[in-house]
């Protein structure tokens, strides 16, 4: 399938606060120069703010993470879990329609779909609250046929329940995912044969529709104050809310499983943000020293210093405040002078893995 950008797009984006803090946090995760890994879990987040990826949204997280934006749109646009169009503004759903669920009724679900949402994947509803697509194996091929609508599962569907489904959300509730058909997980219909013992003593649902119901964040738009996707290794785990309204919500039974599996790690398995400091104090190279910078470019005019591979247009700009704008600038740098750029660049240790000055000696030469 072609992939592209979206015809109508908005003229802009914006991570709310608390999502820009949270993709702010999810970056200090990588080491220092290798920042950009964090692309899919910002553009991820993105999507699940607005719903889908807009072109402003990939280009806004580009910038947070220094790339040009083709490199955004390259894993945007490769990734199928990115919706590159809007979706429906209740629920997007993904029917499976890879072997096991074909064989028990996919393409049943599929009418369904065509029926009550659009003759077409990937169109709106005509109250625009709904959207579908076929999609690939989603890993829960023994509860098949199957379908994911929002975060959530739903397992061992047919058409009646399907139907059934999609007007309960169409109605504002949100059904119970999991299995649809009474099973407890993916055990024989007829009941358990073995592990018997485990029978007794579970919650009301398997761990995974126990986990979703307890989160209850299922088709929601995310707006940052989830308090598991949060950072905790920066402290941020705060007591949200939305943390208390969950655990007020959650059964009593399913509150320690789930609480247990929430919980931040212990503060001394982690890493907190006060404690990276001192390292970065730690690695600053004794010797600094400032190189010549220019007021502004010559008058033949600036280089295009995003030619020097690792620098992009955010790192151009950073350059260009600094008092750098042409090639034989940066080639002449000496390693003190490498060092006071550095420390002063969001990536530390930028110059020296991308060999800038190798790279700008040969461009300076044209
Ligand atoms: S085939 Fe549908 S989940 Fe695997």
């Amino acid at each position: 399938m072609l992939r592209r950008l979206h015809h109508e797009q908005p003229d802009s984006f914006a991570f709310t606060p608390a999502n820009q803090k949270w993709a702010e946090a999810q970056i200090t995760k990588y080491p220092e120069g290798r920042q950009a890994s964090a692309i899919i879990p910002l553009l991820w987040r993105a999507q699940e703010q607005e719903g889908w990826l807009t072109r402003p949204a990939i280009e806004h997280v580009s910038t947070m993470l220094d790339l040009a934006f083709i490199r955004g749109l390259e894993v945007a646009s490769f990734y199928f879990m990115f919706q590159l169009q809007p979706v429906g503004s209740v629920a997007h759903i993904q029917i499976c329609g890879t072997l096991s669920c074909m064989i028990c009724g996919a393409e049943d679900l599929i009418g369904v779909c065509q029926d009550k949402i659009a003759a077409k994947p990937h169109h709106l509803s005509a109250d625009g609250k709904f959207s579908w697509e076929e999609v690939e194996c989603l890993g829960a091929c023994a509860n098949a046929p199957m379908a994911q609508i929002g975060k959530d599962y739903y397992e061992d569907l047919n058409t009646e329940r399907l139907v059934e489904i999609i007007e309960e959300l169409d109605a504002g509730k949100v059904p119970t995912p999991g299995p649809q058909n009474g099973r407890f997980a993916a055990e024989p219909l007829s009941g358990l044969t073995s592990l018997t013992e485990y029978d007794s003593g579970r919650t009301q649902y398997n761990a995974s529709a126990q986990l979703a119901t307890d989160i209850g964040d299922t088709v929601q738009r995310i707006d940052g104050t989830e308090v598991p996707l949060l950072a905790p290794w920066q402290g941020g785990a705060s007591k949200t809310k939305a943390k208390a309204k969950r655990k007020a919500a959650t059964k009593p039974k399913a509150a320690a499983k789930s609480a247990a599996a929430k919980a931040p790690k212990p503060a001394a398995t982690k890493k907190p943000a006060a404690a990276k400091a001192p390292a970065k104090a730690a690695t600053k190279p004794a010797a600094e020293k400032k190189p010549r910078t220019m007021t502004a470019p010559r008058k033949s005019g600036a280089d295009d210093l995003k030619l020097i591979s690792g620098v992009g247009p955010k790192l151009e700009g950073v350059l260009n405040e600094m008092g750098f704008w042409h090639f034989d600038q940066v080639a002449k740098w000496t390693k003190q002078e490498v060092s006071w750029v550095d420390e002063r660049l969001m990536f530390k240790g930028r110059i020296e893995r991308d060999e800038w000055i190798k790279q700008a000696k040969k461009l300076a030469k044209g």
